[in-house]
Protein backbone atom coordinates (compact mmCIF):
# COMPACT_ATOMS: atom_id res chain seq x y z
CA UNK A 1 0.00 0.00 0.00
CA UNK A 2 1.79 3.25 -1.08
CA UNK A 3 0.22 5.33 1.24
CA UNK A 4 1.74 3.73 4.25
CA UNK A 5 4.47 6.21 5.30
CA UNK A 6 8.09 4.86 5.76
CA UNK A 7 7.96 6.13 9.36
CA UNK A 8 4.90 3.71 10.19
CA UNK A 9 7.12 0.60 8.19
CA UNK A 10 9.53 1.56 10.28
CA UNK A 11 7.75 0.74 13.74
CA UNK A 12 7.45 -2.68 12.48
CA UNK A 13 8.53 -5.06 15.06
CA UNK A 14 10.85 -6.55 13.16
CA UNK A 15 12.55 -3.13 12.28
CA UNK A 16 12.23 -2.58 16.56
CA UNK A 17 14.84 -6.41 17.05
CA UNK A 18 17.55 -4.31 14.98
CA UNK A 19 19.93 -2.51 16.84
CA UNK A 20 19.64 0.93 14.90
CA UNK A 21 23.15 0.87 14.03
CA UNK A 22 23.37 0.68 9.45
CA UNK A 23 20.87 -0.77 7.43
CA UNK A 24 18.92 -3.72 9.07
CA UNK A 25 21.06 -6.04 7.04
CA UNK A 26 19.65 -9.49 7.09
CA UNK A 27 16.10 -8.10 8.06
CA UNK A 28 13.63 -8.92 5.94
CA UNK A 29 11.27 -5.34 5.74
CA UNK A 30 7.98 -5.33 5.35
CA UNK A 31 6.19 -6.24 2.64
CA UNK A 32 3.54 -3.39 2.61
CA UNK A 33 6.16 -1.40 0.70
CA UNK A 34 6.90 -2.83 -2.58
CA UNK A 35 4.19 -5.16 -2.42
CA UNK A 36 4.95 -9.22 -2.81
CA UNK A 37 8.74 -7.80 -3.40
CA UNK A 38 10.69 -5.92 -0.43
CA UNK A 39 14.08 -3.63 -0.63
CA UNK A 40 17.27 -6.04 -2.49
CA UNK A 41 19.89 -4.04 -0.95
CA UNK A 42 18.28 -4.12 3.10
CA UNK A 43 17.09 -7.94 3.07
CA UNK A 44 18.69 -11.11 2.66
CA UNK A 45 18.69 -12.76 -0.43
CA UNK A 46 20.04 -16.40 -0.30
CA UNK A 47 20.91 -16.20 -3.72
CA UNK A 48 23.32 -13.61 -3.37
CA UNK A 49 24.41 -14.15 0.26
CA UNK A 50 26.58 -17.42 -0.60
CA UNK A 51 28.02 -16.33 -3.96
CA UNK A 52 31.72 -16.01 -3.57
CA UNK A 53 32.73 -18.27 -6.18
CA UNK A 54 30.74 -16.74 -8.96
CA UNK A 55 32.19 -13.79 -7.79
CA UNK A 56 35.80 -14.49 -7.71
CA UNK A 57 34.93 -16.26 -11.39
CA UNK A 58 33.05 -13.33 -12.41
CA UNK A 59 35.71 -11.12 -11.56
CA UNK A 60 38.81 -12.76 -13.21
CA UNK A 61 36.63 -13.48 -16.41
CA UNK A 62 35.36 -9.76 -16.37
CA UNK A 63 36.17 -7.89 -19.33
CA UNK A 64 35.53 -4.09 -19.59
CA UNK A 65 33.42 -3.97 -23.60
CA UNK A 66 34.89 -0.95 -25.45
CA UNK A 67 32.03 1.54 -25.72
CA UNK A 68 32.46 3.80 -28.88
CA UNK A 69 32.59 7.48 -28.31
CA UNK A 70 29.54 9.31 -29.40
CA UNK A 71 30.15 11.62 -32.10
CA UNK A 72 27.66 15.03 -32.41
CA UNK A 73 26.28 13.42 -35.34
CA UNK A 74 25.29 10.19 -33.17
CA UNK A 75 23.65 12.51 -30.61
CA UNK A 76 21.91 14.00 -33.66
CA UNK A 77 20.96 10.65 -34.74
CA UNK A 78 19.92 9.36 -31.29
CA UNK A 79 17.91 12.21 -30.41
CA UNK A 80 15.87 12.04 -33.69
CA UNK A 81 15.39 8.53 -32.82
CA UNK A 82 14.08 9.11 -29.81
CA UNK A 83 11.67 11.70 -30.61
CA UNK A 84 10.12 9.22 -33.13
CA UNK A 85 10.01 6.32 -30.46
CA UNK A 86 8.54 8.58 -27.49
CA UNK A 87 5.15 8.15 -28.32
CA UNK A 88 4.82 4.56 -28.45
CA UNK A 89 6.18 3.75 -25.09
CA UNK A 90 4.52 6.63 -23.80
CA UNK A 91 1.08 4.82 -24.81
CA UNK A 92 2.26 1.59 -23.45
CA UNK A 93 0.13 1.01 -20.46
CA UNK A 94 1.80 2.16 -17.14
CA UNK A 95 1.38 -1.65 -16.26
CA UNK A 96 3.64 -2.92 -19.21
CA UNK A 97 6.63 -0.63 -18.49
CA UNK A 98 6.25 -1.79 -14.91
CA UNK A 99 6.52 -4.84 -16.45
CA UNK A 100 9.61 -4.47 -18.61
CA UNK A 101 11.31 -3.12 -15.25
CA UNK A 102 10.57 -6.04 -12.85
CA UNK A 103 11.82 -8.33 -16.10
CA UNK A 104 14.99 -6.06 -15.43
CA UNK A 105 15.23 -6.46 -11.62
CA UNK A 106 14.65 -10.60 -12.34
CA UNK A 107 17.96 -10.69 -14.94
CA UNK A 108 19.86 -7.95 -12.83
CA UNK A 109 19.34 -10.36 -9.84
CA UNK A 110 20.79 -13.30 -11.57
CA UNK A 111 23.51 -11.77 -13.25
CA UNK A 112 25.09 -10.10 -9.95
CA UNK A 113 28.23 -11.70 -10.29
CA UNK A 114 28.57 -10.32 -13.88
CA UNK A 115 27.86 -6.96 -12.72
CA UNK A 116 29.77 -6.91 -9.39
CA UNK A 117 32.89 -8.05 -11.75
CA UNK A 118 32.13 -5.07 -13.90
CA UNK A 119 32.45 -2.67 -11.03
CA UNK A 120 34.91 -3.86 -9.30
CA UNK A 121 36.87 -3.76 -12.78
CA UNK A 122 35.84 -0.55 -14.04
CA UNK A 123 34.99 1.38 -10.81
CA UNK A 124 37.20 -0.27 -8.67
CA UNK A 125 34.14 -1.32 -6.45
CA UNK A 126 35.31 -3.09 -3.14
CA UNK A 127 33.06 -6.75 -3.02
CA UNK A 128 30.99 -5.38 -0.60
CA UNK A 129 30.47 -1.84 -2.32
CA UNK A 130 29.86 -3.90 -5.51
CA UNK A 131 27.15 -6.40 -4.28
CA UNK A 132 25.63 -3.34 -2.21
CA UNK A 133 25.28 -1.23 -5.51
CA UNK A 134 23.74 -4.23 -7.94
CA UNK A 135 20.91 -4.74 -4.66
CA UNK A 136 20.27 -1.09 -4.96
CA UNK A 137 19.96 -0.78 -8.69
CA UNK A 138 17.57 -4.00 -8.20
CA UNK A 139 15.59 -2.31 -5.81
CA UNK A 140 15.34 1.02 -7.88
CA UNK A 141 13.51 -1.15 -10.80
CA UNK A 142 11.20 -2.97 -8.38
CA UNK A 143 10.60 0.12 -6.29
CA UNK A 144 9.68 2.71 -9.01
CA UNK A 145 7.50 -0.03 -11.30
CA UNK A 146 5.76 -0.82 -7.86
CA UNK A 147 5.21 3.43 -7.39
CA UNK A 148 4.55 4.04 -11.29
CA UNK A 149 1.11 1.28 -10.65
CA UNK A 150 0.57 2.88 -7.49
CA UNK A 151 0.92 6.60 -8.86
CA UNK A 152 0.72 6.84 -12.48
CA UNK A 153 -3.14 5.35 -12.85
CA UNK A 154 -5.59 8.49 -14.37
CA UNK A 155 -7.92 9.39 -11.44
CA UNK A 156 -11.13 10.79 -11.60
CA UNK A 157 -11.82 13.48 -10.00
CA UNK A 158 -14.94 15.18 -8.71
CA UNK A 159 -17.08 17.53 -11.01
CA UNK A 160 -20.82 18.75 -11.30
CA UNK A 161 -23.13 16.44 -12.82
CA UNK A 162 -22.83 16.55 -16.79
CA UNK A 163 -19.19 16.47 -16.25
CA UNK A 164 -16.27 13.77 -15.84
CA UNK A 165 -12.59 15.29 -14.99
CA UNK A 166 -9.74 12.75 -15.33
CA UNK A 167 -6.02 13.68 -14.43
CA UNK A 168 -3.63 11.95 -16.39
CA UNK A 169 0.04 11.53 -15.86
CA UNK A 170 2.46 10.98 -18.88
CA UNK A 171 5.83 11.21 -19.99
CA UNK A 172 7.55 14.43 -20.80
CA UNK A 173 9.31 13.49 -24.26
CA UNK A 174 13.28 12.71 -23.99
CA UNK A 175 14.85 12.77 -20.83
CA UNK A 176 18.29 13.31 -20.59
CA UNK A 177 20.09 11.34 -17.83
CA UNK A 178 23.40 12.41 -16.89
CA UNK A 179 24.86 10.02 -14.24
CA UNK A 180 28.06 9.84 -12.28
CA UNK A 181 30.92 7.44 -11.64
CA UNK A 182 30.67 6.93 -7.92
CA UNK A 183 27.34 4.98 -8.13
CA UNK A 184 27.58 3.87 -12.17
CA UNK A 185 25.11 0.68 -12.17
CA UNK A 186 22.69 2.03 -9.06
CA UNK A 187 22.15 6.04 -9.61
CA UNK A 188 22.60 5.04 -13.84
CA UNK A 189 20.06 2.83 -13.18
CA UNK A 190 17.25 4.70 -10.57
CA UNK A 191 17.44 7.77 -12.96
CA UNK A 192 16.86 5.47 -16.36
CA UNK A 193 14.10 3.41 -15.33
CA UNK A 194 12.61 6.44 -13.54
CA UNK A 195 11.96 8.28 -16.54
CA UNK A 196 10.98 5.13 -18.83
CA UNK A 197 8.58 4.19 -16.35
CA UNK A 198 7.17 7.12 -16.26
CA UNK A 199 6.63 7.31 -20.48
CA UNK A 200 9.38 9.12 -21.40
CA UNK A 201 12.49 8.15 -23.90
CA UNK A 202 15.19 8.39 -22.74
CA UNK A 203 19.03 9.52 -23.65
CA UNK A 204 21.32 8.15 -20.74
CA UNK A 205 24.87 10.24 -20.56
CA UNK A 206 27.16 7.65 -17.37
CA UNK A 207 30.25 9.55 -16.13
CA UNK A 208 33.53 8.89 -18.72
CA UNK A 209 35.31 6.85 -16.49
CA UNK A 210 32.58 3.98 -16.43
CA UNK A 211 31.00 3.41 -19.78
CA UNK A 212 30.97 -0.35 -19.84
CA UNK A 213 28.71 -1.00 -17.02
CA UNK A 214 26.43 1.82 -17.96
CA UNK A 215 26.34 -0.45 -21.83
CA UNK A 216 25.78 -3.54 -20.28
CA UNK A 217 22.70 -2.17 -18.48
CA UNK A 218 21.24 -0.34 -21.58
CA UNK A 219 21.75 -4.15 -23.32
CA UNK A 220 19.78 -5.65 -20.54
CA UNK A 221 17.00 -3.13 -20.18
CA UNK A 222 16.47 -3.53 -23.99
CA UNK A 223 16.60 -7.44 -23.42
CA UNK A 224 14.36 -6.87 -20.73
CA UNK A 225 11.72 -5.16 -23.63
CA UNK A 226 12.56 -1.87 -23.74
CA UNK A 227 12.55 -0.85 -27.03
CA UNK A 228 15.40 0.00 -28.97
CA UNK A 229 14.24 3.58 -29.71
CA UNK A 230 13.04 4.48 -26.39
CA UNK A 231 16.55 4.32 -24.70
CA UNK A 232 19.82 5.47 -26.21
CA UNK A 233 23.72 5.36 -24.71
CA UNK A 234 25.78 8.14 -25.41
CA UNK A 235 29.24 8.08 -23.83
CA UNK A 236 31.44 10.91 -24.02
CA UNK A 237 33.06 13.76 -22.23
CA UNK A 238 30.09 16.13 -20.38
CA UNK A 239 31.48 19.07 -22.16
CA UNK A 240 30.44 18.06 -25.47
CA UNK A 241 28.40 15.05 -25.13
CA UNK A 242 26.54 16.19 -22.39
CA UNK A 243 26.14 19.78 -23.39
CA UNK A 244 24.70 18.76 -26.85
CA UNK A 245 22.28 16.87 -25.58
CA UNK A 246 21.23 19.39 -22.73
CA UNK A 247 21.13 21.97 -25.75
CA UNK A 248 19.13 19.86 -28.73
CA UNK A 249 15.46 21.02 -28.84
CA UNK A 250 14.00 17.99 -27.86
CA UNK A 251 15.15 17.33 -24.72
CA UNK A 252 12.18 18.15 -22.37
CA UNK A 253 13.83 17.09 -19.51
CA UNK A 254 17.35 16.78 -17.87
CA UNK A 255 17.91 14.32 -14.64
CA UNK A 256 21.83 14.84 -13.26
CA UNK A 257 23.89 13.57 -10.36
CA UNK A 258 26.95 14.81 -9.59
CA UNK A 259 28.65 18.35 -8.46
CA UNK A 260 27.33 21.16 -7.95
CA UNK A 261 29.12 23.34 -10.50
CA UNK A 262 27.95 21.29 -13.41
CA UNK A 263 24.49 21.21 -12.04
CA UNK A 264 24.75 25.31 -12.38
CA UNK A 265 26.10 24.89 -15.66
CA UNK A 266 22.87 22.72 -16.73
CA UNK A 267 20.44 25.07 -14.99
CA UNK A 268 22.26 28.10 -17.06
CA UNK A 269 22.28 26.13 -20.43
CA UNK A 270 18.82 25.10 -19.98
CA UNK A 271 17.37 28.49 -19.05
CA UNK A 272 19.20 29.96 -22.08
CA UNK A 273 17.89 27.86 -24.45
CA UNK A 274 14.50 28.69 -26.55
CA UNK A 275 11.53 26.51 -27.13
CA UNK A 276 10.03 24.67 -23.92
CA UNK A 277 10.77 24.99 -20.38
CA UNK A 278 12.85 22.47 -19.27
CA UNK A 279 12.61 20.91 -15.95
CA UNK A 280 15.92 19.86 -14.58
CA UNK A 281 16.13 17.28 -11.32
CA UNK A 282 19.88 17.65 -9.73
CA UNK A 283 21.44 15.83 -7.01
CA UNK A 284 25.10 17.18 -6.08
CA UNK A 285 27.46 17.31 -3.63
CA UNK A 286 27.57 18.09 0.32
CA UNK A 287 29.68 18.87 2.90
CA UNK A 288 27.92 16.67 5.50
CA UNK A 289 28.50 17.49 9.17
CA UNK A 290 27.91 15.19 12.23
CA UNK A 291 26.98 16.22 15.36
CA UNK A 292 28.23 14.50 18.39
CA UNK A 293 27.15 15.44 22.19
CA UNK A 294 28.53 14.66 25.54
CA UNK A 295 25.49 11.77 25.59
CA UNK A 296 26.30 9.59 22.64
CA UNK A 297 27.85 6.46 22.51
CA UNK A 298 31.10 6.69 21.61
CA UNK A 299 31.64 3.18 20.37
CA UNK A 300 28.81 3.87 18.59
CA UNK A 301 29.86 7.31 17.46
CA UNK A 302 33.36 5.48 15.99
CA UNK A 303 31.87 2.83 13.91
CA UNK A 304 29.40 5.39 12.41
CA UNK A 305 32.50 7.73 11.49
CA UNK A 306 34.27 5.18 10.22
CA UNK A 307 31.76 3.59 7.96
CA UNK A 308 30.30 7.51 6.81
CA UNK A 309 33.40 9.00 6.24
CA UNK A 310 35.84 5.62 4.82
CA UNK A 311 33.51 3.79 3.16
CA UNK A 312 33.63 3.69 -0.73
CA UNK A 313 36.61 5.31 -0.29
CA UNK A 314 34.88 8.29 0.95
CA UNK A 315 33.58 8.33 -2.92
CA UNK A 316 29.62 9.30 -1.99
CA UNK A 317 27.94 12.11 -1.83
CA UNK A 318 26.25 11.00 1.69
CA UNK A 319 29.73 10.64 3.13
CA UNK A 320 30.57 12.51 6.22
CA UNK A 321 33.05 14.98 6.12
CA UNK A 322 32.80 17.03 9.05
CA UNK A 323 32.76 15.52 12.49
CA UNK A 324 31.33 17.94 15.74
CA UNK A 325 32.74 16.67 18.91
CA UNK A 326 31.78 17.86 22.05
CA UNK A 327 34.61 19.71 23.91
CA UNK A 328 33.64 17.20 26.39
CA UNK A 329 34.32 13.94 24.92
CA UNK A 330 36.34 14.83 21.97
CA UNK A 331 39.65 13.60 23.10
CA UNK A 332 38.45 10.34 24.38
CA UNK A 333 36.69 9.56 20.85
CA UNK A 334 39.26 10.89 18.92
CA UNK A 335 42.04 8.40 20.64
CA UNK A 336 39.32 5.68 20.08
CA UNK A 337 39.22 6.82 15.98
CA UNK A 338 42.42 6.75 15.47
CA UNK A 339 42.82 3.44 16.97
CA UNK A 340 39.87 2.53 14.30
CA UNK A 341 41.79 3.67 11.52
CA UNK A 342 44.80 2.16 11.98
CA UNK A 343 42.66 -1.27 11.78
CA UNK A 344 41.32 -0.09 8.54
CA UNK A 345 43.02 -2.24 5.40
CA UNK A 346 43.49 -0.75 2.14
CA UNK A 347 43.94 -2.80 -0.86
CA UNK A 348 42.45 -4.59 -3.70
CA UNK A 349 39.30 -3.78 -4.35
CA UNK A 350 38.55 -7.83 -5.10
CA UNK A 351 39.93 -9.12 -1.95
CA UNK A 352 37.19 -9.73 0.95
CA UNK A 353 39.22 -8.55 3.45
CA UNK A 354 39.50 -4.68 1.64
CA UNK A 355 37.81 -2.13 3.26
CA UNK A 356 39.01 0.99 1.78
CA UNK A 357 40.11 0.64 -2.16
CA UNK A 358 41.15 2.66 -4.90
CA UNK A 359 40.17 6.21 -5.20
CA UNK A 360 38.57 6.29 -9.45
CA UNK A 361 41.12 7.47 -11.86
CA UNK A 362 44.49 9.61 -11.64
CA UNK A 363 42.72 12.97 -11.46
CA UNK A 364 40.87 12.36 -8.32
CA UNK A 365 44.30 10.94 -6.84
CA UNK A 366 46.40 13.86 -7.74
CA UNK A 367 43.48 16.48 -6.70
CA UNK A 368 43.49 14.28 -3.14
CA UNK A 369 47.33 14.30 -2.64
CA UNK A 370 47.39 17.67 -3.36
CA UNK A 371 44.39 18.41 -1.13
CA UNK A 372 45.93 16.22 1.69
CA UNK A 373 49.00 17.92 1.84
CA UNK A 374 47.93 21.40 2.38
CA UNK A 375 46.38 20.26 5.29
CA UNK A 376 49.13 18.39 6.25
CA UNK A 377 50.62 21.91 6.62
CA UNK A 378 47.54 23.84 7.44
CA UNK A 379 45.79 21.64 10.06
CA UNK A 380 46.37 19.32 12.83
CA UNK A 381 46.86 15.61 11.98
CA UNK A 382 44.55 13.58 14.18
CA UNK A 383 44.92 10.16 12.59
CA UNK A 384 45.87 8.24 9.52
CA UNK A 385 45.08 4.73 7.44
CA UNK A 386 48.65 3.33 7.34
CA UNK A 387 49.63 2.30 3.44
CA UNK A 388 50.53 -1.11 3.10
CA UNK A 389 53.79 -1.73 2.55
CA UNK A 390 55.12 -2.38 -1.17
CA UNK A 391 51.54 -2.62 -2.37
CA UNK A 392 51.12 -2.98 -6.27
CA UNK A 393 47.81 -1.21 -6.38
CA UNK A 394 47.53 1.78 -7.67
CA UNK A 395 45.14 4.89 -6.56
CA UNK A 396 45.27 4.37 -2.98
CA UNK A 397 44.28 6.73 -0.75
CA UNK A 398 45.23 6.12 3.27
CA UNK A 399 42.10 7.42 5.07
CA UNK A 400 43.07 10.87 7.19
CA UNK A 401 41.42 13.27 9.59
CA UNK A 402 42.31 16.71 10.52
CA UNK A 403 41.54 19.13 13.04
CA UNK A 404 40.00 22.55 12.05
CA UNK A 405 39.00 25.26 14.31
CA UNK A 406 35.63 26.20 12.72
CA UNK A 407 33.04 25.05 11.06
CA UNK A 408 33.47 27.90 8.19
CA UNK A 409 36.79 26.82 7.49
CA UNK A 410 35.23 23.72 5.51
CA UNK A 411 34.56 25.27 1.90
CA UNK A 412 34.89 22.44 -0.02
CA UNK A 413 34.05 18.91 -0.41
CA UNK A 414 37.23 16.79 -1.06
CA UNK A 415 35.35 13.57 -2.77
CA UNK A 416 37.98 10.91 -1.12
CA UNK A 417 38.64 9.32 2.77
CA UNK A 418 39.56 12.78 3.97
CA UNK A 419 37.87 13.76 7.68
CA UNK A 420 38.04 17.13 9.13
CA UNK A 421 37.09 17.28 12.73
CA UNK A 422 35.93 20.46 14.81
CA UNK A 423 35.28 20.47 18.72
CA UNK A 424 32.49 22.56 19.89
CA UNK A 425 30.64 24.00 23.08
CA UNK A 426 27.51 26.14 24.14
CA UNK A 427 24.27 25.59 22.48
CA UNK A 428 24.26 22.85 19.44
CA UNK A 429 21.51 24.91 17.93
CA UNK A 430 24.35 27.70 17.53
CA UNK A 431 26.25 25.07 15.46
CA UNK A 432 23.31 23.77 13.46
CA UNK A 433 23.24 27.09 12.57
CA UNK A 434 26.94 27.17 10.90
CA UNK A 435 26.18 23.61 9.58
CA UNK A 436 23.23 25.47 7.65
CA UNK A 437 25.37 28.20 6.89
CA UNK A 438 27.64 26.21 4.58
CA UNK A 439 24.60 26.17 2.28
CA UNK A 440 24.79 22.50 1.55
CA UNK A 441 21.91 20.63 2.63
CA UNK A 442 22.57 16.30 1.65
CA UNK A 443 23.24 14.36 5.15
CA UNK A 444 23.45 15.01 8.72
CA UNK A 445 24.63 12.85 11.27
CA UNK A 446 23.64 13.54 14.92
CA UNK A 447 24.67 11.45 17.82
CA UNK A 448 23.05 12.13 21.44
CA UNK A 449 20.92 10.35 23.78
CA UNK A 450 19.23 13.32 24.48
CA UNK A 451 15.62 12.51 22.14
CA UNK A 452 14.08 16.04 22.25
CA UNK A 453 17.45 17.39 20.66
CA UNK A 454 17.97 15.13 18.20
CA UNK A 455 13.74 16.26 17.27
CA UNK A 456 14.60 20.04 17.75
CA UNK A 457 18.15 19.66 15.68
CA UNK A 458 16.97 17.47 12.83
CA UNK A 459 14.02 20.38 12.64
CA UNK A 460 16.55 23.01 12.60
CA UNK A 461 18.86 21.50 9.75
CA UNK A 462 17.99 22.56 6.30
CA UNK A 463 19.63 18.98 5.48
CA UNK A 464 17.56 16.15 3.47
CA UNK A 465 18.33 13.34 5.66
CA UNK A 466 19.30 13.01 8.96
CA UNK A 467 20.54 9.99 10.59
CA UNK A 468 20.44 9.88 14.35
CA UNK A 469 22.57 7.32 16.33
CA UNK A 470 23.98 5.57 13.14
CA UNK A 471 26.02 6.22 10.02
CA UNK A 472 24.89 7.96 7.76
CA UNK A 473 25.50 6.32 3.80
CA UNK A 474 23.81 3.90 2.33
CA UNK A 475 20.06 5.12 1.97
CA UNK A 476 17.71 2.20 1.23
CA UNK A 477 15.46 2.74 -1.82
CA UNK A 478 12.23 3.51 -0.53
CA UNK A 479 12.52 3.02 2.87
CA UNK A 480 15.13 6.25 3.26
CA UNK A 481 14.33 8.56 0.14
CA UNK A 482 17.48 10.17 -0.75
CA UNK A 483 18.67 13.74 -1.70
CA UNK A 484 19.23 17.02 -0.94
CA UNK A 485 18.14 21.17 -0.35
CA UNK A 486 20.55 24.09 -1.14
CA UNK A 487 23.47 23.57 -2.40
CA UNK A 488 23.09 19.85 -2.87
CA UNK A 489 20.39 19.52 -5.37
CA UNK A 490 16.80 20.26 -6.17
CA UNK A 491 14.90 17.49 -5.08
CA UNK A 492 12.50 15.27 -5.43
CA UNK A 493 14.45 12.24 -3.78
CA UNK A 494 15.45 9.69 -5.16
CA UNK A 495 13.87 6.46 -4.25
CA UNK A 496 11.08 8.08 -2.42
CA UNK A 497 7.31 8.28 -3.22
CA UNK A 498 7.35 11.69 -4.74
CA UNK A 499 10.26 11.27 -7.81
CA UNK A 500 8.05 9.90 -10.62
CA UNK A 501 5.98 12.56 -10.83
CA UNK A 502 8.55 15.07 -11.69
CA UNK A 503 9.44 13.30 -14.61
CA UNK A 504 5.61 13.40 -15.69
CA UNK A 505 3.40 15.89 -17.27
CA UNK A 506 -0.06 16.13 -16.38
CA UNK A 507 -3.10 16.55 -18.17
CA UNK A 508 -6.69 17.15 -16.85
CA UNK A 509 -9.51 16.55 -19.67
CA UNK A 510 -12.62 17.37 -18.82
CA UNK A 511 -15.99 15.64 -21.01
CA UNK A 512 -19.56 17.45 -20.81
CA UNK A 513 -21.32 14.03 -20.84
N1 LIG B 1 22.64 7.03 -1.99
C1 LIG B 1 23.99 6.90 -1.54
C2 LIG B 1 24.07 6.80 -0.06
O1 LIG B 1 23.08 6.97 0.60
C3 LIG B 1 24.85 8.05 -1.98
O2 LIG B 1 24.69 8.37 -3.30
O3 LIG B 1 25.13 6.57 0.45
Amino acid sequence: DPSVAPAELLRSPLLEAHDGVGPAEGLPLPRALYGAERPNSAGADPTCLDSRQPLATAIATTRLDPVPLASQADVADAMQRLSQGWAGWNHRPVDERAAVLRRAADALEVRLPEFCGLLVKEAHKTLGDAISEVREAVDFCRYYAQQAQARLQPQELPGPTGERNTLRLHGRGVFVCISPWNFPLAIFTGQVVAALVAGNAVAAKPAEQTPAVAARMVALLHEAGVPADALALLHGPGETTGAALVAHPATAGVCFTGSTAVARTINRALAAKDGPIVPLIAETGGLNAMVVDSTALPEQVVDAVVQSAFRSAGQRCSALRLLCLHEGVADGILAMLRGAMLELRLGDPADWATDVGPVIDDEAFQNLQTQIARLRREAALIGETPLPAGTAVPRLIAPVAFELSSVAELQQELFGPVLHVVRWSGDPAALVAQINALGYGLTFGLQTRIDSRAERLAAQARIGNVYVNRNMIGAVVGVQPFGGEGLSGTGPKAGGPHYLYRFCAEQCVTINT
